[in-house]
């Protein structure tokens, strides 16, 4: 049994993460692909539960050392329960958002060094990473004003300032041009389907690899 492909989808609000996981679902399952769509933090009951943690007001003024730990704790969940038999078992896993996001908003946004990210990085995934992470990129006003017409209530990090997210994007873009061949940046600000375009066709590189 030849193992699934993790593939994360990666990128700051509003750059369409939410809108392409669907679309990446289809464009894997017409090809022919298992493939299980989940997120992060979340993607089990307990990580769903410490994702509400996460998101919510009730513990706004958070430490961002609890905020790092629980999203690892969400992830160990994830990993443990999920992730890691589905990809044994041979199927693919597409993920919205994943470890990249930590290093990005707790790591760029929150000020926490990177070294100690990546110890948490070795003990929770060992040498798992994915395969292919897709980081949508757009400059804050496009995917802010995409946000303000979503029109849903802020979250937690949502309604962080714009210099939190310039160094959420900026550590995102760092880690891209450090890691280009898992990291692929697709130029977010352009229509959808021209995004998809670009989507459909690094899956279809995925997709020929494994045949
Ligand atoms: N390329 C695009 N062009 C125009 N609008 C888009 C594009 N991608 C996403 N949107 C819209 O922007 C909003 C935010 O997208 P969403 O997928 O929720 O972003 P994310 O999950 O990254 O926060 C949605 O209303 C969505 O329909
Ligand atoms: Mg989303």
């Amino acid at each position: 049994m030849k193992r699934g492909r993790f593939i994360t989808l990666e990128g700051i609000e509003g750059v369409g993460k939410s809108s392409n996981l669907a679309f990446l679902h289809d464009t894997l399952k017409q090809r022919g692909v298992d493939v299980w769509v989940t997120r992060e933090p979340g993607g089990t009951d307990l990580g769903e539960e410490i994702r509400a943690l996460l998101l919510g007001h009730r513990h706004d003024g958070m430490a961002h050392d609890t905020e790092l730990l629980l999203m690892f704790a969400a992830r160990a969940e994830h990993l443990g329960r999920e992730i890691r038999p589905r990809l044994a078992s041979g199927q693919w896993v597409l993920c919205d958002r994943f470890t990249d996001a930590t290093y990005a908003y707790q790591g760029g946004g929150r000020g926490i060094p990177g070294k100690r990210i990546a110890v948490l990085e070795e003990w929770v995934q060992g040498s798992l990473r994915p395969d292919m992470t897709i980081l949508l990129d757009a400059p804050l006003d496009v995917a802010f004003g995409r946000v303000s017409q979503r029109g849903a209530a802020q979250d937690r990090f949502e309604k962080e300032k714009e210099d939190f997210f310039t160094k959420v994007r900026q550590c995102y873009l760092g880690r891209a041009a450090r890691e280009p061949s898992r990291i692929r940046v697709v130029d977010a600000a352009r229509s959808l389907s021209e995004v998809q375009s670009d989507l459909t066709r690094l899956m279809a590189g995925l997709v020929d690899e494994v045949r």
